[in-house]
Order: C-alpha cells, then structure tokens, then sequence
C-alpha cells in the first residue's frame, strides 16, 4: 500500500509542510478532523507542482481564524456561505480551509443548499475524481487516503472524469475548469465527460454560472505555470468572455508574461520562493481598461491577490526610486537593499523597468555579483580557522563579500590581509591519553617500546609525561602541528587588525589566551 504521508512530506516544500503541521496542530487542539482534500492530493500523487493546500474540516473553520492568527498566519478572506477560510501560511504558503458539506442545487443557476456532512459526503459533492480525494491527518488514521471514486487510477490514466451526469449542470464552472486544467496537464476529458461538456456547451448551461464561482476562477488564472496558454484554451471554449465580457488573449501582453515566467524561473532557481500571481495578473490584463481591471478585481475571493495586484506598480515604483537614490549607491548597498526587498518587487521590476540604471542593478544583483561570491577564499579561511563554527563568521563573510563588491579588495592577497586578523587561536592540544595500568597497557608498551621511549626520556620531576597509547610519533606531529603553525601567524600578524583601506569592516573579535603548551609536548622538545 502507497504511503502518502511520505509522500507528501517528500513532494511538498519545507514550508508547505510546515503549514500543513501547522494546521494540523490547530485542528487537534480544537478538536476537529481534519484532511488534506482537492487539488493539493491530485498534485502530491501525479507529480505536479502543489500551488496551494485544500483543507477540510469536519467542523466550522471559521471558528479557527483567531487560532491561525495567533499562529501567525493570515487570513486573506473567509466565504460564510460554503464556511472557507482563506489563509496564507507562514512562508507565503497559500491555504484554504474548507467546512465538509453537502451542495444541493435545487434550481439551475441558484446558489446550492449548503448542509455540514460528514468527508465522504463531501468527496461526492466535487467536480472530478482526481480532485475528490482526501488525506486524513487525524491520529489513528493519518495517512489514510480515501479515494471513493477511483482518482488514482485516473490520475494514472491521466483522465479527467466527472462523478455524475449533472456535474456541468449544477455547476457550470467546471466547464472552465475542465478546459484549464486539460491546458495545464495536457489531460484529455474522458469520453462521457466529453459528451457531458459538449451537450452543456450546446445547451448554453454557463449562463447559470454563480457570481462567486466566476470571482474563484479568475483568481485561479494568477497562480497557472502557463498562464496565456489557459488564457487561450479558455479563449478557444469561449469561457474567457464568461470571466469578463472585454478579456481575450489579445489583452494580455504575451512578451511581458513570457519575460515574467522566464525571470520567475531565474529567481527560483537561485533559490527564492516568489510569488508571481500579482505580476501575472498585471500582465494577463495589461490592455484591459481601468474600469473592466476594477471590475475583474472586485470578484476575486482573496484580498491579498486583489491587493498585490492593485499595488504592485506603486510598490515597484517605491523600489525603483530607491535603487536611483544613495541608499544604492554602491554595489553592496544595492545587494542590501535588494536583499531586503520582497522578491515579488524584484520579479516585477526586472520585467518592468525601462530605466537602465534600475535594470542594470537588477542584472547584477541576479547574475554578476552572485559571482563575486566565488572570490571569497573559503579554503584560506579554513585554514585560518574562520569557520561556521565561529559566531562572528557570518559576519566576516558578509563584510569580505561587501568590500568585494565594491573593489575594496582587489587581489587574493588583499582578501587575505583583510581575514588574517579575523583567525581565532588554534584550539589547545587534546590532552594525553592516561597511561594505562594492568595487563593490557603492560601489552602495548611491550609492543611500542618507541612509544614509551621519548616519555622515559623526559627528566621532569615529579610527574612523567603520560604515554600515548598508541601511534605516538604521529600524534606528536599531529598536535604539534596547529601550534607551530599558530606561532608562524602570530609572527605574521599585522600590529593594527584590519588594513586602512578596509576599515570600516568587521572588526576581529578579542582572542582567548593562548593556552600552555601540553606535557606531551614539552617531552619531546627536551628530546631534541
Ligand atoms: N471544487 C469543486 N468544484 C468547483 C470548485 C472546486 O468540486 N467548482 C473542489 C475540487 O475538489 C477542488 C477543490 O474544491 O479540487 C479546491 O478547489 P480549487 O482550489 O479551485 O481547485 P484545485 O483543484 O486546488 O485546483 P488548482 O490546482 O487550480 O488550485
């Protein structure tokens, strides 16, 4: 039997797992059963990316809002009709909390009566069978998957199938999100499916289709891969019309979403978690009028994408003024600064800006100062014992990184001017092994004889210098080696820590006395 606890922890991001144990911890304390549901299982076990995290609850998770503020999450909407939460998790995770409940449509194009249901209810009252699946993250069952209508096989069949004939009727929306989600995956419509989504293209059911769900699917666009290529199968169905009777492919500016994607994929790749769904928006409407935008906004159900939306070209804007102004006037204040900068702003803004200097410290700040890096001599530092393991380190590497940046150091052997008063004293000799009594220590000397000579040698009075047990000459070499090398890098040590022309950068830390040398050594130098 699969294991899809391993599953999802192994297909889901750092964060995204950390939201789901999140929840999960919130949903134990309060006492309700809780399953991972949708699309998010569809993508853990078919291998596509996880947007976002569908939760269900057997319970009102309304009543859990405070909980998951307290958490630190936000809530970015709630729907009261059909009970959903919709949260951003720490780490800009995208989360929505679902009541599990019955839908019954009682007259087309009217809102269905909502009742709470038990989960297996509420699988029967979804829209395809690779979205009715859920996970149970509740103790004694957690890791249960339950798959009432076969989603896994279709997932394996790479199908998308209806789970009863009047799947379009009742909800219409899922004409469109047929048509996205066969855009997305390249998954055809099984065959009944297909006659069912022909007879309601026929019979014009989307004229029914609710407001809300109109609102869901235009947020949907914002967080596609490809976002023109569903614009244009939308398009090509005629569903993008339904979305806002202005909007065709020939509003989006095509150059800037595939510029957009491009520079987004950039990003990830050096490792960033950024959110394009505010950018796509921008580009997916750039030649919509002010008034269809506002119109298409006021039906999203998320007021964090309606807000990001709305103020990304101001916010870029602030971004960009800064990046002109003296707060980026060298190259390590512009790699602070946009450090610190929401990666969103960064995305939006190298796609966007037509001012050279902003573009231009744009291209540095994700191409050529990331090379700098690599001057940093990371095995001189090893040597020198500047290390991770120092609490200062971080701040030592940043400020070589900075004065690098800004040509302050100009040669390897600059670097290494400006690290040597940051090296710590090597660590003391670790002590001698105890001399051992009884018949087994008798054993070793009796075949190391070479061993025990340099300590019968040594004179001192009182205590000899405890034996090594084994291996002597080469644990004498070994820790006689840190020392000697210490006291060449004391010589070596400049009198005033860093060099003039890196003043202003870290400073080294104070260092411990220097320890006595150990008794094994002191033998062996009165041998000499
Ligand atoms: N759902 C449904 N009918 C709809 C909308 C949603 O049955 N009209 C159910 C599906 O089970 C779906 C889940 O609610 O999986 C969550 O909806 P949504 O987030 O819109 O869909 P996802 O499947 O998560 O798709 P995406 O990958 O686009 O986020």
């Amino acid at each position: 039997m699969a294991d899809y606890i391993y599953t999802m922890e192994i297909r889901l991001t750092p964060d995204q797992l950390k939201g789901v144990n999140l929840v999960q911890e919130i949903a134990r304390a309060a006492g309700v059963t809780l399953y991972l549901t949708g699309g998010a299982i569809r993508d853990i076990i078919s291998g596509f990316t996880i947007r976002d995290l569908d939760f269900t609850v057997q319970g009102n998770p309304l009543k859990l809002q405070k909980d998951f503020e307290r958490a630190g999450a936000q809530i970015a909407g709630h729907d009261e009709d059909v009970r959903t939460l919709f949260l951003v998790l720490p780490g800009n995770v995208r989360a929505e909390i679902g009541m599990s409940r019955t839908e019954e449509y009682e007259k087309v194009g009217k809102a269905p009566v909502i009742t709470p249901a038990s989960i297996q209810e509420d699988l029967r009252r979804r829209d395809f069978t690779v979205n009715a699946m859920a996970l149970s993250l509740n103790e004694g069952s957690r890791g249960l998957l339950l798959d009432p209508f076969n989603g896994v096989a279709d997932i394996e069949a790479k199908l998308l199938r209806i789970l009863h004939n009047y799947s379009f009727v009742e909800d219409p929306s899922r004409l469109i999100r047929a048509a996205r989600f066969a855009a997305r995956f390249h998954w055809p419509l099984e065959e009944r499916t297909q006659q069912r989504y022909d007879a309601a293209k026929e019979n014009n059911y989307m004229e029914h289709i609710l407001r809300g769900a109109v609102g869901h699917e235009i947020a949907q666009l914002a967080h596609e891969d490809d976002p023109l290529s569903v614009i244009r199968a939308l398009e090509k169905e005629d569903w993008l019309k339904v979305l806002h009777p202005h909007w065709s492919s020939a509003k989006v500016d095509a150059n800037g979403i595939a510029l957009l994607m491009k520079t987004r994929q950039q990003l990830v790749d050096l490792g960033y978690t950024v959110d394009p769904s505010a950018a796509v928006m921008h580009f997916l409407t750039a030649k919509l009028s002010d008034k269809d935008i506002s119109d298409l906004r006021r039906q999203i159900p998320r007021k964090d994408l309606i807000e990001s939306w709305r103020d990304i070209e101001d916010h870029a804007k602030d971004l960009a003024k800064r990046l002109m102004g003296k707060e980026a006037a060298t190259p390590s204040r512009t790699w602070n600064l946009l450090s610190a900068a929401r990666p969103e702003m960064i995305l939006f803004l190298a796609v966007t800006s037509r001012h050279q200097t902003v573009a231009g410290k744009i291209k540095n700040f994700l191409t050529k100062w990331r090379q700098v890096q690599q001057r940093i001599p990371l095995p001189e530092m090893t040597e020198l014992l500047i290390t991770p393991t120092l609490p200062e380190y971080p701040k030592i590497a940043r400020d070589v990184f900075m004065l690098l940046l800004d040509g302050r150091l100009r040669s390897h052997t600059e670097t290494l001017k400006f690290l040597k008063p940051f090296a710590p004293p090597p660590p003391p000799p670790p002590p001698p092994p105890r001399r051992g009594r009884g018949p087994k220590a008798a054993a070793v000397a009796a075949v190391a004889p070479a061993a025990a000579a340099p300590v019968k040698a040594g004179k001192g009075k009182g205590k000899a210098a405890p034996a090594p047990a084994a291996a002597p000459a080469v644990v004498a070499k070994s820790e006689a080696k840190p020392e000697a090398k210490a006291k060449a890098e004391a010589k070596a040590k400049p009198a005033k820590a860093a060099p003039k022309a890196v003043k202003s950068a870290a400073k080294p830390a104070a260092k411990p006395a220097a320890k006595k040398p150990a008794p094994v050594k002191k033998a062996k130098r009165k041998k000499r």
